[in-house]
């Protein structure tokens, strides 16, 4: 059996909108179905604005010049996440803050912030491993309490919740990414999700080049014209009208990710104790958007990818922690985040997407158990 690690989500229904689009002749700005994708996000999150963009990378771009991000300035962020989250805020000229993240969630951890609060502070980013929402009250507040912008990077987390309260909904900025990696997809795609009601209008012009262009089609000006540098940061027509269909069935794949995870779940469970699982907090409601499993080292874990591949099975590792990428060349040697590292090196994700059968969860199951050896299965803890 072949069992890839992803499968990007090809729902058919899709070609129905695509065909509207095509039809209208109407390919890109912001027309009809990024309305659509937007207004639905809006009513799905709670949040008060959301401008639909080419990736989440984009997205994240237009955080940093929402903050006004600027050399000098520092940026609190954890180092386990994609290079997509402090690329922005990097070319703005800020420092970054590397903050530690969580043995059990693999999130920030909010513990850890406040003594990494300077004078010259202007953003915590906060990403949601997984889906797993981070502790956003304890979180919210210390934004409040020093005054700091709060951005979420919820690339993972679309239809995730944390006491009842959606992804994306906490900070001043959230993003989302509709990667062809993700639960929802359209290639490449994203969202800026807006909740801080002072940056909406501003938003608008970024995302149109940095013009007032919104305000000529409202028939507030007679002519639109250049206010702040910036760039274009809208999604096609084409990207807006495949993800539609896709947002239009969200529940629906969630649910069906939601079973192949707790299946993993059930089944590994047998084997592995607690600590070698994905660990979900009482009050978070996540959406499957990976399954991972804790191995002892980096050896053992080099040793389950090889074996895994060998019995056609395609599991990774994650993040590469990016305070230690050849891109600082050293610079953050002496940070110390023992969490990060350790994650790094012992994390893998196992094969889940959508449409997932039964029995190729139950056939990578054989071929970890296979893996652990006897004596591990009394311990619950390792591998051959
Ligand atoms: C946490 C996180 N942030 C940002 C990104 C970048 O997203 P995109 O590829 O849509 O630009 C990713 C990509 O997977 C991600 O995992």
């Amino acid at each position: 059996m072949k069992i890839p690690f992803n499968k990007p989500l090809v729902l058919g229904s899709e070609i129905e909108y695509l065909k509207q689009v095509i039809g209208k002749d109407r390919f890109s700005e912001k027309g009809e179905f990024s309305n659509k994708c937007a207004q639905l996000l809006e009513k799905k999150t709670f949040c008060n604005k959301v401008i639909m963009t080419p990736s989440c990378t984009s997205a994240l771009e237009m955080c940093a010049l929402l903050c006004n991000i600027k050399p000098g300035d520092e940026v609190i962020m954890p180092s386990f996440t994609h290079p997509g989250t402090a690329n922005p805020f990097v070319r703005a000229g800020a420092e970054i803050v590397w903050c530690d993240i969580k043995e059990d969630t693999k999130n920030i951890d909010e513990n850890k912030i406040e003594p990494l609060i300077t004078s010259k502070t202007k953003a915590i980013i906060v990403v949601h491993y997984g889906g797993v929402i981070c502790r956003m009250d304890k979180i919210t507040s210390i934004c409040n309490k020093n005054h700091l912008f709060l951005i979420e990077d919820a690339a993972m987390s679309i239809g995730c919740r944390f006491k009842e309260k959606h992804a994306g909904s906490f900070g001043d900025l959230a993003v989302i990414s509709f990667h062809k990696t993700k639960n929802v997809q359209c290639g490449e795609g994203g969202a800026l999700l807006i909740n801080n009601q002072n940056m909406i209008e501003r938003a608008e012009f970024l995302r149109d080049y940095g013009t007032n262009r919104i305000h000529f089609k409202k028939g507030l000006v007679e002519k639109y014209t250049w206010i702040e540098k910036s760039s274009n940061f809208s999604m096609s027509e084409l990207q807006a009208a495949f993800l539609y269909q896709q947002l239009l069935e969200l529940k629906r794949i969630n649910e069906n990710r939601l079973r192949t995870w707790k299946l993993y779940y059930k089944l590994l469970s047998i084997f592995l104790d607690e600590e070698f699982l994905p660990c979900i907090p009482k009050d978070v409601k996540h959406n499957a958007h990976l399954f991972y499993l804790m191995l002892k080292n980096e050896e053992q874990r080099k040793e389950l990818i090889i074996y895994l591949k060998s019995a056609g099975i395609q599991a990774f590792f994650h993040y590469v922690p990016l305070h230690s990428a050849p891109i600082w060349k050293g610079k953050y040697d002496d940070i110390h985040l023992p969490v990060t590292n350790k994650v790094s090196e012992t994390l893998l994700r196992l094969p889940l997407y959508y449409s997932m059968q039964k029995e190729e969860v139950e056939y990578v199951m054989q071929m970890l158990q296979k893996s652990f050896s006897p004596s591990v299965l009394s311990s619950k803890a390792g591998i051959n």
